[in-house]
Order: structure tokens, then sequence, then C-alpha cells
């Protein structure tokens, strides 16, 4: 069982893996039986999955959906959707379709869906393992990479031109905002010292200098530069925008009578979606299926420690016949 309401500190990280790459996905859905319970697709449900990541979800939503059903899955990144495609591959299920693109220009996705009304939609947010595992993707403090970050390869901004180019005060509002350093004054000052010696270009040297900007600190579970990656993470892919703009218009996939999901790590994304739903559901059109929060048991942070942050709630959108 989920424990409801219970909050817990952003971090993307967890414990050392294999690098596996293509071969072997190791993203494990996180509040998997939440999200099929509280999604419930039915035999021939349409099921749309705008960040299916590894497939972990889907791949569960598509058995219940049965071979009537059909199941969409959209990713901003091309090369997680070969890992998507496998996965699927090897599971029995509803019809897949798999498309490149975002949540946060969903207008322009509508027009390349196969179906402009669906039964389930889930967002699961932030990155999947497989991303973080890569060096070369550059979300990785823990193994040397390039400063990249960037979930869509062929978007513009890197975490490399954020970290040599923004101001001092740019920078430390990123961190302090999208990461809630309490220190980010001290990170972005030795951000911009570092980088007038030399260009900042890995994510390990990066690691170290916010490090070493950070006040000894007792003991911790996670690793202070954590905080900052985050931050820069969230800037490079405008991943709050991406949300709004999601928040402010998904009825325009989401059929009557459908489900939405959307599973946040961060508090400034789960309160977005808190604000949005409680909105919807005041204006209604909508019911909340979830009172307060769901986020993972212990076990289930035990087993895959990249659940701790998360925080799931779901909306139903009425049907005709039901709206007030
Ligand atoms: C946490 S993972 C999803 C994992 C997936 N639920 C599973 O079980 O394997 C989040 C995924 O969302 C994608 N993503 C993030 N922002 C996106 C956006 N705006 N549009 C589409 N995909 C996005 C990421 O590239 C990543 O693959």
């Amino acid at each position: 069982m989920a424990r409801e309401g219970s909050t817990s500190s952003p971090d993307a990280t967890g414990p050392e893996r294999p690098r596996d790459s293509l071969l072997v996905p190791v993203h494990e859905p996180v509040l998997l039986a939440e999200v099929v319970q509280l999604l419930a697709p039915e035999e021939g449900a349409r099921i749309l999955d705008l960040t299916v990541g590894a497939g972990g979800h889907a791949s569960s939503l598509r058995e219940r959906a049965g071979a009537s059903g059909l199941l969409v899955g959209v990713d901003r990144d091309a090369e997680v959707l070969e890992i998507a495609r496998r996965r699927l591959a090897a599971t029995p299920g509803a019809r897949v379709e798999l498309i490149a693109g975002s949540f946060g220009a969903l207008a322009e996705l509508r027009a390349r869906l196969p179906s402009s009304a669906y039964d389930c939609v889930l967002l699961d947010l932030g990155v999947s393992s497989w991303q973080l595992d890569l060096p070369e993707r550059g979300f990785s403090f823990r193994r040397d990479g390039p400063l990249d970050m960037r979930m869509d390869r062929g978007s513009e901004l890197t975490a490399e031109r954020l970290v040599n180019e923004c101001s001092v005060e740019e920078l430390r509002r990123i961190v302090a905002e999208f990461g809630e350093e309490r220190y980010a004054a001290r990170v972005a000052a030795a951000i911009v010292e570092a980088r007038r010696s030399r260009r900042l270009d890995s994510t390990a040297r990066l690691a170290a200098i916010v490090r070493a900007a950070l006040p000894p600190q007792p003991a911790q579970r996670i690793d202070p530069a954590t905080r900052t990656f985050q931050a820069l993470r969230i800037a490079v892919n405008r991943e709050l925008e991406a949300l709004r703009d999601f928040l402010g218009r998904f009825e325009l996939v989401l059929a009557r009578g459908g489900r939405l999901a959307v599973i946040s790590y961060h508090s400034l994304e789960d309160r977005q979606v808190k604000n949005a739903f409680r909105e919807r559901a005041r204006e209604g059109d909508y019911e909340p299926l979830t009172r307060r929060c769901l986020t993972p048991a212990e076990a289930e942070i035990e087993r895959n420690p990249r659940s701790r942050s998360a925080r799931l709630r779901g909306l139903r959108r009425l049907r005709e016949e039901e709206r007030r």
C-alpha cells in the first residue's frame, strides 16, 4: 500500500548500476500498482503514456487493455523510445504506437497521435534511470560525462551553455529555485570563479566545484551535488514550463470519463499538479481520484531509492451527463 501525503527530499540518484545500455532496460516503474489501480484501464481502453521512458508503466497498462486496446507511448527522448519498443515487444496486450514529442507542445503533438481522445493518460515526470546511468547524456555526477542534460538531443540549450554563459545571478536563481539549494549563492559564485580559468565541460568537474562550495555537511544520504544537478536539468529541459503548458490543456487528449495520473518528483512540480487539479475540480468538469497525493511505501523506497520523492495524483474527467 502507498503512504498518503508524505514528502521526501528531491533526489534522482540511486545505487550504482552496471552500464548495460540498450540491452537491458533498468528503469523500475515507480508506484506501478497504484498507477494501474488509479487509471483502471478496461478491455479495449485507449492509453496515452506521455512519458513512456523504458515502457515499465506502459507494459502493465497495455496488458490490461488487451488486444482490442491501443497504447500510444510518447517521449521527447527519441533514443529512449528504442528501449520502450524492445520492452513492449516482449509483452502481450494492446496495439502499440511510439511517437517522439513533448507533452509541453500538446496541440502540435495531438495532430500526430492516432486518436484524439484517450481513456487513460499518464505523466511520470523527470528522467529515467536509463538516461541517468549513461554518462554521455551528462545527467550523472557519479560518472564523468559531457555537461549535456538534454532529454531531447535536438534542442539547443545544454547544461554546458548554462553554466558557462549565465550570469552569477541567473545561476543563483536556477540553483535556488529548481534545486531548493540553501547555499545557491555560494554554488553560483564558485561556478563563475571556476569558469574564469577554464570552460566547464564535464559533470565530474562541476560536481567537484559544487561539493567544494558547500559547507561541511553531516554524513548524508544524498550527494551534495544532487540539488544543483537537478536544478540545471530542470532549467535545460524547461520542465516546469512543459508541465504548466500540459496542465492548462490536457482536455485536448483526455476523453470524457477518462482518467489522468501524474507522478512528480519535486515539490515545484507537485504544487503545479495539485493546484491545477483542484482548479479543474472546482470548475465542475472533473473529479479528484486522490484526496491527497500517494507516495511509495517503505518497501518500494528500499527496493528502488529513486522512487523516494515520488508523489502521485489522479483526476477523472466527468461524462457529459455527470457534469454539475
Ligand atoms: C521517469 S521517466 C518515465 C519512465 C516510465 N514511466 C517507465 O516506467 O519506464 C520520464 C521520461 O519522460 C520523458 N520526458 C520528460 N519530459 C518530457 C516531455 N515534456 N515530453 C515527453 N517526454 C518527456 C523523459 O525523457 C523520460 O524518458
